[in-house]
């Protein structure tokens, strides 16, 4: 088999820096510790750049894909977009503040462009079938992928998510698993799974294939500071569940001013989770350098990892760089998501009630300079998390069809 995973050279261990051949393996040999892909880049310029697609594929030279990619059949997500959101800012007292709307992707959210590059590595494996175990983005973004593909998808999911994930995980066909309990047990399952001859010969997009996967959210980060005129924020706001896309981010942000595509300059990387599944929140708030799994109970089920797999990765982040990690209420991710809605026209899912709400916090807190640029995340559709606002699901009145009505009713 002849693999073509582009500038990627090796996978490493985030841990003892041990290396390995690019594989679908995800765990140290030596120390158990994670694997990510470690690369050797050519030269990289922002012209080169400029000159690719209008999706994630501008950034191939830097991502594990084969230099043939933007010719294969994938989705082909990013480049959504970054929205100036001066009203936003304006209710909030902040300057200069940026929405980047991942809600934008084919499938609408951010899960798309991970999954876009672990089809790529299902693809060099050999893998005929794609699987992950999800909290409802991502099980679309698999069932989606695979059929644009061509390939097989069988996706768990906790029984109890949200009905529009659920239809839209099944509508791209493939099979959909739900199973009675949390996540963190699905997670365990799926890991179950990959040893048994059921499922090892399977591509786990978040499992097995997650060292490509996760390389994936870079391409927020590339995006961001190339939409900003090629600039950094000087802080950014991230959902956090599993920790993945923050340390990628971040991954990313290092990259950019290794390879001289932006100025070197601090960012401030703020970690945003729901009260009701705030393990690094709660950790990052007590000085412990070890999250503390807990049992999920929140309406942003997207965010509902009770043991994050990357805790420890966003807490020295958030502590690095000087940012920080915050929670909101249920109630606070409502009001945040009308919030958005109601100022800048973007109908967020639950994951940027979290951030947004996180944002406003740390505004009345004074952890956010309100005179720096900031950029705030939404990664999903509120139509896909549309119970959140069930009070609002209805017309503000219903009248019969006549002037006097009307008159009377406003
Ligand atoms: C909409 C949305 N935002 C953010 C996240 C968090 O991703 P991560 O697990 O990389 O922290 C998820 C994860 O499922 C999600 O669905
Ligand atoms: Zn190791």
């Amino acid at each position: 088999m002849s693999l073509d995973f582009g500038p990627a050279v090796a996978l490493s261990c985030r841990e003892c820096g041990t290396r390995y051949d690019l594989g679908p393996s995800f765990a140290c040999l030596e120390c158990f510790g994670p694997l990510e892909v470690a690369y050797s880049f050519g030269s990289v310029t922002r012209e080169d750049i400029a000159a690719g697609p209008a999706n994630i594929w501008r950034y191939r030279s830097l991502l594990p894909v084969p230099t043939d990619v933007t010719s294969k059949q994938n989705m082909n997500p990013g480049w959504t977009k970054l929205v100036k959101a001066d009203n936003l800012g304006k209710v909030l007292g902040l300057r200069d503040l940026h929405v980047k709307d991942d809600s934008g992707n084919p499938t609408h959210s951010f899960k798309d462009r991970v999954v876009a590059i672990a089809v790529e590595a299902a693809r060099n494996f050999g893998f005929h079938t794609l699987s992950c175990s999800s909290t409802g983005n991502l099980a679309g973004a698999v069932t989606a992928a695979a059929a644009r593909a061509g390939l097989d998808a069988c996706v768990f999911i906790p029984a109890d998510l949200e009905q529009a994930k659920i239809a839209m995980a099944r509508v791209f066909g493939g099979k959909l698993i739900g199973i009675d309990g949390t996540y963190d047990e699905v997670n365990r399952f799926c890991s179950e799974l990959i040893g048994d001859p059921l499922g090892d010969k399977w591509g786990f997009v978040n499992v097995n294939l997650r060292p490509y996967y996760a390389e994936g959210s870079k391409t927020l980060a590339y995006e961001i500071a190339e939409q900003l005129g090629w600039e950094l924020p000087d802080q950014i706001i991230i959902p956090v569940a599993s920790g993945s896309q923050l340390t990628k981010i971040d991954k990313g942000f290092k990259e950019l001013i290794s390879l001289g595509l932006v100025e070197d300059k601090p960012y401030k990387i703020f970690a945003a989770q729901a009260a009701g599944c705030s393990p690094v929140s709660t950790a990052f708030k007590a000085g412990h350098d070890v999250v503390q799994p807990v049992k999920p109970n929140t309406i942003a089920k997207s965010l509902a990892i009770g043991n994050p797999a990357d805790g420890p990765y966003v807490l020295d982040i958030a502590r690095r760089t000087g940012g920080a990690v915050e929670d909101v209420t249920d109630t606070e991710v409502v009001s945040a998501i009308k919030l958005l809605a109601s100022t800048e026209g973007i109908f967020a899912e639950t994951a940027g009630g979290v951030t947004v709400g996180v944002l406003k916090k740390l505004v009345e807190s004074g952890l956010l300079d309100p005179s720096l640029t900031t950029v705030v995340l939404n990664t999903g559709d509120g139509l896909k998390t549309l119970d959140a606002i069930a009070d609002d699901a209805a017309p503000t009145a219903v009248i019969r069809p006549s002037l006097d009505a009307f008159r009377a009713a406003v």
